[in-house]
């Protein structure tokens, strides 16, 4: 397979083409399991008085007829589109805000449809690949910060044979056109801008200065030699899912990170690094960036550490242009997808965050510290402790602490650095690939996206756990997702313990007459796969992006497009609102200060959306407002 070929991978293709799994051949036990889930969830998932008798204090969804008498939706729902832009419901338009490419900063370049932008601009304009964002309101300046995820080579580097970088140049590109954005954007009878001359205006890049903070911090596993303190590095990477503190800064989520990195020649170490490299999908050969043939840090072959300074969640002061982004050791070291704050009762931060790769697993940290508003926050992100979810078949379930003690690693660094490792020694629960975690404002509960798995039941995960089907993963090779939500003992986000159920199992009615035909909430008319981008809104909808397959063939017809839909945690009722150009995946998702419009995130169209035809397609925010300018969320 050639450079270009692995590029077209999607991430967790890549890591078991480049780490296969044993094939799972003990097929009765992984039967015996799926039938005696299914019994178990015909209570759970019919939303029934099966579930609701068992006195588990879950919410239970009514049926779809009662639903359907108390929509608290403002739009009547779209049907699905195959075609290569943005539609929203009657009553609501959409515009462009940002693509890839625009200027941010007076001084940057228009977008250059031939060439795809020179590297010398990279860093001064709209990155790629959006994810990622959320809003904020600095000194009466509307900001957004904004992630970019990774690169679509052979688009970005129209002059390289496949997108294979030639060069240094070619690399310096591609690390610019990554990390985040943070952008003023205003509002006049145009529509929405971004204001290029704002002094709030940042890009931060692979290559832009972070100090590394926490237990791991200064730690063997993060020295290098250009920082043999392991307190200071260069670059966030795969920043894919976000988060905001209650003190007002951005959390960016280092997520495929892996892929970056490669060797020139041969990988000698010795563990506990060579089995991180095999648990995090760290090769030679990396995702086809080539960083390390032009960029020798990226050379695990003589910088070995290098890797263990990437996997983090990093903070950003987007009321600070000069501040210097943080990587938080204390929230641990895995594919991060999103960070979810929320407060305990007594004021401690517990962030959820979500592993995305197939059977890795959900995490919790709970703060030493609390917060007040206006108080100290330093070590909040760092001083505590991490978990990690463990399901019961009952509806139950725990977080399991992630110690030296608990897990039998040398120190709280180790844990940190191979935190999947920790969960593995803990036997957490092997998950659908969780993505983004979102919890309710108006409840105390928590959402997860468990994205889909096709290895569910059939191959064990990167560290040789067995996946089994179990409470919140009911279906081997899950194709289509669901959402797991949980509510802490005692309404307490630090409880350990907590209760469980799936707010929707996604699937095709139509096609299957089974569980794979999904949960009674999904219907003929609101069919979806993949679950990934969620949000809550300031009513306590929550708000659901796919990013699935959208080839509305076979098992996914009637899907149509990867889109948005909004869901009634209260009532069950699921409703779709956007769909997005072929070959995009809907992600990102945050609200004006005035709640008055919604930022969208339109992320690797295939189709040339937006400019049309003849031009490059570019990933872009859509700002959607309703008709007559009311609030929408
Ligand atoms: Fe970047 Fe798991 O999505
Ligand atoms: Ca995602
Ligand atoms: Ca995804």
């Amino acid at each position: 397979m050639n450079d270009a070929d692995l590029t077209r991978l999607p991430a967790d293709d890549w890591d078991e083409l480049i780490n296969p799994r044993p094939v799972e051949n003990d097929f009765d036990r992984v039967v015996d399991a799926a039938i005696s889930r299914r019994g178990f969830l015909g209570g759970v998932l019919a939303f029934g008085s099966g579930a609701s008798a068992m006195g588990t204090g879950v919410m239970i969804p009514a049926t779809s007829a009662q639903a359907q008498a108390t929509s608290r939706f403002a739009f009547d729902p779209i049907g699905i589109q195959t075609d290569a832009t943005v539609h929203v419901p009657g009553g609501y338009r959409w515009d462009v805000l940002i693509r890839w490419g625009d200027p941010i900063f007076p001084d940057a370049p228009e977008f250059d449809h031939e060439t795809g932008g020179d590297a010398d601009s990279a860093d001064r304009i709209f990155g790629e690949n959006t994810d990622g964002m959320e809003s904020f309101q600095v000194g009466g300046r509307q900001l957004l910060a904004i992630n970019h995820e990774y690169t679509n080579r052979e688009i970005n580097l129209p002059h390289a044979t496949d997108g294979v970088p030639t060069g240094l140049d070619d690399v310096r590109k591609l690390q610019s056109l990554q990390g985040v954005a943070v952008i003023e954007v205003a509002e006049d009878a145009e529509g929405w801008h971004v204001v290029k001359d704002s002094p709030m205006n940042r890009r931060i890049t692979h290559l832009t200065p972070m100090k590394i903070a926490g237990p791991a911090a200064a730690h063997d596993l993060l020295t290098t030699e250009a920082d043999p303190t392991g307190t200071e590095s260069l670059g966030t990477f795969n920043n894919c899912g976000s988060g905001k503190t209650p003190w007002g800064t951005y959390l960016t989520c280092e997520e495929n990170f892996n892929g970056y990195f490669g060797a020139k020649g041969a990988v000698e170490v010795s563990d506990p690094v060579h089995a991180g490299y095999e648990r995090y999908g760290i090769g030679a050969d990396g995702w086809g960036y080539d960083y390390h043939k032009w960029d020798d840090r990226f050379d695990i072959s003589t910088h070995p550490n290098e890797p263990h300074r990437a996997g983090w969640v990093v903070e950003i002061d987007p009321a600070d242009p000069d501040s210097t982004p943080v990587k938080h050791t204390g929230l641990g070291r895995f594919k991060h997808e999103n960070a979810e704050v929320v407060l305990a009762s007594d004021g401690r931060v517990v962030v959820y965050m979500g592993d995305d790769e197939r059977g890795e697993f959900l995490y919790r940290f709970v703060s030493n510290g609390t917060y007040t508003p206006g108080g100290p926050t330093e070590g909040l992100l760092d001083e505590g402790t991490l978990y990690a979810a463990k399901f019961h078949d009952d509806q139950s379930g725990e977080w399991l602490a992630l110690t030296p003690e608990t897990t039998g690693m040398a120190s709280l660094a180790e844990v940190l650095v191979f935190a999947r490792q920790a969960g593995s020694a803990v036997g957490a629960t092997t998950m659908d690939r969780p993505e983004w975690i979102a919890a309710n404002p108006h409840a105390v509960e928590a959402y997860c996206c468990l994205t889909n798995n096709k290895n569910r039941g059939v191959k064990p995960n990167a560290g040789g756990d067995e996946t089994p089907v179990n409470g919140p993963n009911p279906r081997e090779t899950n194709n289509y997702g669901q959402i797991v939500r949980w509510r802490p003992e005692n309404d307490d986000h630090a409880n350990d313990r907590f209760t469980w159920d799936l707010y929707v199992m996604a699937g095709n009615p139509e096609v299957y007459h089974n569980i794979y035909g999904g949960s009674e909430n999904i219907t003929a008319g609101n069919m979806f796969n993949s679950p990934d981008g969620m949000a809550f809104d300031s009513a306590g909808l929550v708000w659901i992006q796919t990013d699935g397959d959208d080839s509305n063939e076979g098992e996914f017809e009637g899907m149509g497009n990867n889109q948005m839909l909004v869901g009634d945690p209260v009532t069950g009722e699921i409703a779709r609102f956007l769909t997005g150009p072929k070959g995009s995946e809907v992600t990102g998702l945050t609200w004006s200060t005035d709640r008055r419009t919604m930022f969208v995130g339109i992320q690797h169209p295939d189709a040339p959306f937006p400019d049309g035809e003849g031009k490059l397609p570019r990933s872009a925010i859509v700002a959607v407002k309703r008709d007559d300018g009311a609030p929408l969320g």
